[in-house]
């Protein structure tokens, strides 16, 4: 059999492989060459074996070669089969930017964690009694229709405000507290100024009777949207929640047009920036709490991000249209 042929015609590796165990192998073509010196005359045993290994050299080498060769060829052809198209990658990426919603309330919860408040959240499906009952809004309570609900199948409902996490805190710790809760909430409303879903932050601070007043609700929320707004007028407009007595709405002066009068402040100079009032009796009694006093409030945040993004349709902010997000690069 001629070897050094075969390895001739070799195409691949694999082939070379397995010609290298038919020739060089324990078993193959040299091994049974040289086995025949047994059968050799003893003069002649010396040159027999010179030249089988002169014989065995030379189709090693010839051997090594074709298998270099071949190893080479198969690299380049590997090489170019899994080769990447690195152009292909070559797309310009944008960087993205903090959505409004976000940095406003961002900025909110900063401010109160620097004051020390607790930051909360709370179950976006709440029940009945975190939702109203406990917010002194029992079922037949008319107030219940200033929150169009979203029900689920199960009596549960998508939470109307961040009010219930108040109570929830409450059930799970004692005073004094400082929290705010933050979220999504959910009514059934559209329109210009409405939204099914938005987002809102509550805020509560609870301590022994007759150490938290309507001062401290005042001094606070003033310090809170100057902070927001810069320089702008607060004013305190008296105002109904089930859960807080007294209670009272918040306005800004009008940060578009001065107060002269604009389309946002409806000509009036004022916008309307969060509800907000000291905890009714009838609430602390729910969670089994005595002898305490407390501010609350909630603040809608996307009202925040429209007046100081300027933004005048809410629904823009839901939009998701990368031409009003850009802009907040
Ligand atoms: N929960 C009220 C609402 O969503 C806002 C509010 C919170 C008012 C706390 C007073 C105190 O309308």
């Amino acid at each position: 059999m001629d070897y050094k042929k075969q390895i001739d015609n070799a195409t691949s590796s694999k082939e070379l492989d397995s010609l290298k165990i038919a020739i060089f192998g324990k078993k193959g073509f040299l091994a049974s060459e040289f086995a025949k010196m047994k059968s050799v005359a003893n003069d002649q045993k010396a040159s027999f074996a010179k030249e089988l290994n002169i014989f065995k050299q030379e189709l090693t080498n010839h051997f090594e070669q074709k298998l270099e060769q071949i190893t080479s060829k198969e690299l380049q052809e590997k090489l170019e089969n899994e080769k990447i198209d690195a152009s292909k990658f070559d797309y310009k990426s944008e960087l993205g930017a903090i959505h409004p919603v976000s940095a406003t309330l961002n900025k909110i919860i900063d401010y109160f964690a620097r004051l020390n408040f607790s930051i909360e959240e709370g179950p976006i499906i709440e029940d009945e009694f975190h939702n109203f009952e406990a917010l002194n809004l029992p079922v037949f309570h008319p107030a219940r229709d200033m929150q169009d609900t979203f029900y689920c199948n199960d009596g549960n409902l998508l939470r109307t405000h961040t009010s219930p996490a108040q109570i929830r805190k409450m059930e799970n710790s004692s005073t004094p507290i400082k929290m705010i809760a933050y979220g999504n909430v959910f009514r059934r409303d559209f329109d210009i100024t409405h939204t099914p879903m938005f987002t809102q932050v509550e805020g509560l601070v609870v301590a022994k009777k007759g150490e938290i007043t309507f001062a401290n609700l005042k001094h606070d929320l003033n310090e809170f949207l100057k902070h927001m707004f810069g320089d702008v007028k607060v004013r305190f407009r008296s105002s109904y929640f089930p859960f807080t007595e007294p209670s009272a709405e918040v306005d800004i002066s009008c940060p578009f047009c001065k107060q002269k009068g604009c389309q946002v402040c409806s000509k009036t100079g004022w916008i309307e920036i969060l509800g907000s009032g000291i905890v009714n009796q009838n609430v602390f009694k729910k969670v089994g709490y005595e002898d305490v006093s407390g501010y609350a409030f909630g603040i809608g945040v996307e009202r925040i991000a429209m007046l100081t993004h300027n933004i005048k349709d809410l629904r823009s902010l839901f939009e998701n249209d990368i031409r009003l997000l850009e802009q907040f690069r």
